[in-house]
Parts: C-alpha cells; sequence; structure tokens
C-alpha cells in the first residue's frame, strides 16, 4: 500500500490548517515544512496522516497525579475518535498539578500550567485541542490558556473516584478524610483504624469524589457548553468515561476542520452567557470557593469582569439542588446514576441561557432536552425542595475585607452565620503549626481564629489553609466547627464556617494584616458583613505601622518565585499574573429577570 495517498480532507495548500502551521523560522517557508515532514516521518508518519487535522491531546497524565490515572486510557479512546472521523490525533505533554504533590501549593502552579498549555498549544501545529484534566487546578489552568489563545478546544475531565464502605459507613475523597481526621485528632478513633480509613478513602483513579473543586468545574464546563454533555459526572473507570472520550476526539475533528470559521473557538463559546450559566451551577451544586477564582481568572483573559456582586446577587435566587457531601449527603457517582449534570441543568432552565452554543454543536438547551430523564432520583432535588434555599457561596464585605471575601454558607453551621467573637491570631502557617494545639493557647468554642499572611503573595500560592484545625483541646471537648478567617483558600470538600479569600491579603497590608488577639470581629452572613469591631482611625494607625509589603515578603531577585510574587493579583480579580490579564474588562451581564 502506498504512504503517499492524500486524504480529502486535506488541507495541505492552506497554510493556516495542519502540519503547515505555526512552521518554524528558517527564512524559508518550504524548507521549513520540508524539514519538519522529514523529522515527523522518522515516528513512521505518513504523507496521508500528515495531511490530515491535526487534533492535538494534552497529556497530564503523571506518576505523582493519581486523578489521572486513566488518562493513558482516556488518550487511546480520544485518538480512536479522531481518527474515525479522519483527523489525525498528536499527544504532547504539558504540565500536571496533583494537589497533594505540589509544593508549596498547585495553586502556585496554576498560573505556570496555563502558560505551559498556550505555548505549547500556540507553537505546536494543532487545528483543535482536546485538553484533557481534572485535579483540581489543570482544567482552570487549560482553559485559562484556551482563552488567551482562542484555538478551538474540548475540555475532558478525567472523571471522578468511585466510594466505598467502611464499617458500613460510605466514604471518599477528601470530605471524609477531614471527617475522619478531626474523630482521630478529637481521639475518637485510633491509629489503626485511621490506617485502615486511609487505604480506602481513594479506592480508583480520578478526580475527589463529592463536590469538591474538581467535581465542581468538571460541571461548570459543562454548563459553560466547552464539554460534552456527560462528561462531568461518568466515574473514572466506567466504560462511559472512555466511550465519553471516543466521542470527544471524534467531535474535536469537526472543531479542527472549521477552526477558521470562529464557531467554537473559546471566546465565541465562553460568552458572558455561557460563563453565567456556570456561575449558576456553582451556586446550584453548593460548588467549591475556587471555583470562584478560576472563573474570574478564566473571565478576565475572556475581557469579561466577573462581578463578586453580581454572583452573590445571583445566588440569592439559585436554591442548591445537589445532595452531594460537602452540602450534602452523596458522591459524584449518584449524580451520575441520577443523569449527571443535565438532570441539574434541567431542574434550573429558568435561570439559564438555554441558546449558548456548545462544542458538541448544539445549545444547551437542546443538549437539555435531548439528555435522558432518571425517575427515580436520589440526589437532584427539585426546586421546591432544594438542599439549601439559596445559592451555596455568599461574598462578604465589610472592613476587615474591603474587596471582598467568600463564605460556603451551604456546607456551614447555621448556628454560626451570624455570630460575634473575639479573634485569636495566627502570624502565618507555621505560626499555626506551632501554637493551635498547645495546651496553653487562650482559646474558647466562642473565639474565631484568625490566620494571617496565607495569600495568594504571603504564603505565596494561596494554600488550601482556611480550614484552620479547630485546637486540640476543644476538638478534644468536642467543638466541631468555629469561625475561621483567613486569606487562603478551602479545600472544596471541606465543611465548617469559614471565611476564605480576604482581599486585600494580609501581605498586601490588606486590613487582616492588623487583626491582634482579642479585637472583636462580627459576621453576618445574611447581611453579607464582615467587621472588624475598631474605627476608621485605629485601623489606618495599625496600618500605617506595619512595615511596606515589599520588604516584609523578602522576594527572591530571581526565578518562578520572583515571577510569581511580583505579578499574582488578589483573589477577588483571579489571582492570575497581571500580564496575562487584558485591561478593557466589560460586564457578566446580571441573570435573566434579575
Ligand atoms: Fe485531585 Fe482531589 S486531589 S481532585
Amino acid at each position: 500500500m502506498s504512504t503517499n495517498n492524500h486524504s480529502k480532507t486535506a488541507p495541505k495548500n492552506n497554510p493556516q490548517t495542519g502540519i503547515r502551521k505555526g512552521l518554524t523560522r528558517y527564512g524559508d517557508t518550504e524548507f521549513s515544512l520540508f524539514l519538519r515532514k522529514a523529522f515527523i516521518k522518522a515516528m513512521g508518519f505518513s504523507d496521508n496522516a500528515l495531511d490530515r487535522p491535526i487534533i492535538g491531546i494534552t497529556n497530564t497524565f503523571s506518576d505523582f497525579n493519581p486523578c489521572h490515572g486513566n488518562v493513558p486510557q482516556m488518550i487511546e479512546a480520544i485518538k480512536r475518535g479522531v481518527m474515525q472521523a479522519g483527523g489525525m490525533p498528536m499527544v504532547f505533554p504539558t504540565i500536571s498539578i496533583h494537589e497533594s504533590f505540589a509544593f508549596p501549593t498547585s495553586m502556585y502552579l496554576r498560573n505556570l500550567m496555563a502558560l505551559d498549555t498556550e505555548e505549547m498549544m500556540r507553537s505546536q501545529p494543532v487545528d483543535a485541542v482536546v485538553l484533557v484534566g481534572g485535579c483540581d487546578k489543570t482544567i482552570p489552568a487549560q482553559l485559562m490558556a484556551a482563552a488567551s489563545l482562542d484555538v478551538p478546544v474540548l475540555s475532558i475531565p478525567t472523571g471522578p473516584m468511585l466510594t466505598t464502605l467502611h464499617q458500613g459507613d460510605r466514604l471518599g475523597a477528601c470530605t471524609d478524610c477531614r471527617r475522619y481526621w478531626g474523630k482521630f485528632r478529637a481521639g475518637e478513633i485510633d491509629q489503626a483504624e485511621i490506617d485502615e480509613i486511609n487505604g480506602k478513602l481513594a479506592p480508583t483513579t480520578g478526580t475527589c469524589m463529592v463536590m469538591g473543586t474538581a467535581s465542581t468545574i468538571a460541571c461548570m464546563v459543562e454548563a459553560a457548553g466547552l464539554s460534552l454533555p456527560g462528561t462531568a459526572a461518568a466515574p473514572a473507570v466506567t466504560a462511559e468515561r472512555f466511550r465519553l472520550s471516543e466521542l470527544t476526539g471524534r467531535r474535536a475533528v469537526e472543531l479542527g476542520k472549521t477552526a477558521s470559521e470562529g464557531r467554537f473557538s473559546p471566546r465565541t463559546i465562553l460568552s458572558p452567557e455561557a460563563m453565567t450559566n456556570a456561575l449558576v451551577v456553582l451556586h446550584a451544586i453548593g460548588g467549591s470557593t475556587n471555583a470562584l477564582i478560576h472563573f474570574t481568572a478564566i473571565a478576565a483573559r475572556l475581557g469579561i469582569k466577573l462581578d463578586l456582586e453580581h454572583f452573590d446577587r445571583l445566588g440569592r435566587d439559585i436554591p442548591v439542588l445537589v445532595d452531594l457531601k460537602p452540602s450534602g449527603s452523596h458522591y459524584m457517582e449518584h449524580l451520575y446514576e441520577d443523569g449527571g449534570l443535565m438532570g441539574v441543568l434541567r431542574e434550573l432552565k429558568p435561570h439559564l441561557y438555554l441558546d449558548c452554543l456548545t462544542v458538541s454543536g448544539r445549545t444547551l438547551g437542546e443538549e437539555i432536552d435531548a439528555a435522558k430523564v432518571t425517575k427515580a432520583r436520589k440526589v437532584i432535588r427539585i426546586a421546591s425542595d432544594p438542599i439549601y434555599p439559596v445559592g451555596g457561596l455568599a461574598v462578604l464585605k465589610g472592613n476587615l475585607a474591603p474587596r471582598g471575601a467568600v463564605i460556603k454558607h451551604s456546607a456551614a453551621s447555621p448556628n454560626l452565620l451570624k455570630h460575634r467573637g473575639r479573634a485569636v491570631v495566627f502570624k502565618s502557617l507555621e505560626d499555626l503549626a506551632l501554637r493551635v494545639d498547645s495546651p496553653d493557647l487562650d482559646v474558647t468554642a466562642d473565639d474565631i481564629l484568625v490566620l494571617q499572611n496565607a495569600g495568594p503573595k504571603g504564603a505565596p500560592g494561596m494554600p488550601e489553609a482556611g480550614y484552620l484545625p479547630i485546637p486540640k483541646k476543644l476538638a478534644q471537648a468536642g467543638v466541631k466547627d468555629m469561625v475561621r478567617i483567613s486569606d487562603a483558600r478551602m479545600s472544596g470538600t471541606a465543611f465548617g464556617t469559614i471565611v476564605l479569600h480576604v482581599a486585600p491579603e494580609s501581605a498586601e497590608n490588606g486590613p487582616l494584616a492588623i487583626v491582634q488577639d482579642g479585637d472583636m470581629i462580627s459576621l453576618d452572613v445574611e447581611k453579607r458583613l464582615l467587621q472588624l469591631e475598631l474605627d476608621d482611625a485605629e485601623i489606618q494607625r495599625r496600618i500605617a505601622a506595619l512595615e511596606a509589603p515589599a520588604k516584609r515578603l523578602n522576594i527572591p531577585k530571581t526565578g518562578y518565585r520572583h515571577l510569581y510574587q511580583t505579578t499574582v493579583t488578589q483573589a477577588d480579580v483571579g489571582c492570575d499574573f497581571d500580564f496575562m490579564v487584558p485591561s478593557a474588562h466589560g460586564v457578566v451581564p446580571l441573570l435573566k429577570g434579575n
């Protein structure tokens, strides 16, 4: 058989597509193509293969990333789909980030992954790209890249893990990691039992199977129309995950062939209306606070300002409809059994922009109508019988957080949502680790724990340390929750009355930096207020007495940490590098009828 047959779909004379795209500069374009072909033929490719639309597939497999353990099998399925549709799949590696294998934090590396992914997509000849992501920061990084570059992409998550049982109790990563760790710290279970649980919390590959950040992002991306219907919830190890991968590969070829029309470019798909649909879903699923930072960053790269107050107003009309941990009781496999995200979107139809085009080629409304209806449902509630009457997240303002702070009130203790207490202040993560369990710590259950210097610049990398542990002596006395305030983030899997993302952060000399032991703080979630009970003059006097931020931070003069700490933005605008954000912002429109 000849290896020089040219495909009917060959884009061979179009310099903007396929193997001819983005030729390496040698000063002679024909020579550049000649050389490129000569090298790729070393891998055994024929001219027939090289003349097809090229579909890039990001390989985010890593031995350090168990959430992506199924990526090799997904890639095989995606390649199969690409070839079925007449395209040429080309797999290329990018940075892969796992939450527990990223020092100092995964957030510190998100922007680096976005840069890497963007430049790899820009510099290699791809007509469309399948973005295989999953673990918390990976899909946001990929979408930030896609938003900046505007090449057609389909996102596909690796999918959630399955659960297992411990003594009849269903458990999974990582709401139950924290629940059982809390029991261990309180002395309710012993070392042998916590060791046994440690081997059960993540029983398969895939992402955390509660409504943590990974599941939240997967749902929001499906709602925004950048992944195919059904891709958010199908568990990582099911046949459905691989069938969806194959379908995604097939669809990517269509996107590649029509790339020049721009119909399916990220900037077209991720319209302000589509982003609003994603935010509606964030409220309705009781999703992760982290998602707000990530979507703010993605929106900013699209020139859209995601206004925190608009997001908060949106939540006052959207009930939490999904009974998943940490806001509810179940897991992603149950959402899958209930029909996945499309089942949730059906209940949310009056709140959604149904005309938004998705990467499937159909509108969101058409996809919802085409999705199978599951009658006997376990976790998806109807609007008249919600898990929580209003959206899962609230945005707080006040003199302690002039640019905002966030609380996941659907996962908080109702009796603490209005609370006044004495501040017990930890100056840093190190200070927290040193003193929180000290028997001498002056703390009661009514106090408010405050953590400083854990923000984007201060930590650096805004660690998921906002879930401050309950001081051991209180935990042992049965205290399960306290109000906690910081400029850090929190895992989407965590539960508690926890105020996060305080902006400006303390390392930037925001008011959080001047809180002292014994100061009184009041939290009123209904009124969206977070107040330090000091008068303005005293606040200004204390801020003026602080050292300049640049001096306190001691930023190195070289390396990635220099780049990060000198350019990362605050939580309310997405923690992106400031040089990646276009200066002119549009505004995400208000929800229909709002
Ligand atoms: Fe990867 Fe939770 S650690 S999704």
